[in-house]
């Protein structure tokens, strides 16, 4: 299917009933300026220091290490929760039934997986998908903000309670907090439900609200970028 079907659908299952013909469209994508010290190789130096990690107890149960892919320039970054069972078997962040789901909501806005980056709050597969546990995400996530300030983006979109408490250090629940701007350490960040959350509660409000919700993000991108 191409990405204008995708988009098409997508916005058909949300209520979207009124397309214009002729769409003002959005900036197309840019590449960035590459920065002086490259992002890639600081995420490399990131990977580099987690090594083959014991630092807390999820390693017993996992397969792979999931670090995070995607574009180390990229202006638009998804946070996760953790890895599930897809995940943990092949080493890559959202690549199961969430995962699609992921993939046609950044559709949706225009843009292509590889664009974007998208990492988890826990690199290691929490036993059974349960939430991480507060020393588990504690031990974690400093790998995630240096991965964020390795990347820099212009905007964080954090999907679901964990990802959204963790980078905005608060723990007010996820209906309070989606589709409201933080931010982490200067970077605009936008809480929004979790894309397995979504397939759980698959009402039309829900997916419009999420849409929402990425598009005030893809309209904090600088101009022209991706
Ligand atoms: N859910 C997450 O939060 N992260 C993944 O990588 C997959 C499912």
């Amino acid at each position: 299917m191409s990405d204008l079907t995708t988009w098409v659908a997508y916005l058909a299952d949300i209520g979207v009933t009124d397309l214009a013909v002729r769409p003002s469209p959005l900036p197309s994508p840019a590449p960035s300026p590459a920065p002086a010290i490259d992002a890639a190789g600081k995420l490399a130096t990131i990977r580099e220091d987690i090594g083959p990690c014991t630092r807390c107890k999820l390693c017993e149960g996992r397969t792979n290490i999931v670090f995070g892919v995607g574009n180390p320039h990229a202006r638009l970054m998804f946070v996760g929760e953790g890895p599930g069972a897809d995940e943990d078997a092949q080493g890559e962040p959202f690549v199961g039934r969430a995962g699609k789901k992921l993939n046609e909501m950044i559709q949706s806005i225009g843009l292509t997986r590889d664009q974007v980056y998208i990492a988890n709050v826990v690199k290691c597969r929490p036993p059974d998908n349960r939430t991480p546990e507060p020393d588990e995400i504690a031990t974690c996530s400093p790998f995630l903000f240096r991965q964020i300030e390795a990347i820099a983006p212009d905007v964080i979109v954090t999907l679901g309670a964990p990802a959204s408490k963790t980078l905005l250090g608060t723990k007010v629940g996820i209906t309070q907090l989606r589709g409201n701007w933080g931010r982490f350490r200067g970077i605009p960040v936008m809480p929004t439900y979790h894309p397995a959350y979504l397939l759980r509660a698959y009402t039309v409000e829900n997916r419009r609200l999420v849409y929402e919700d990425l598009k005030a993000a893809r309209a904090r991108m600088a101009p022209g970028e991706a």
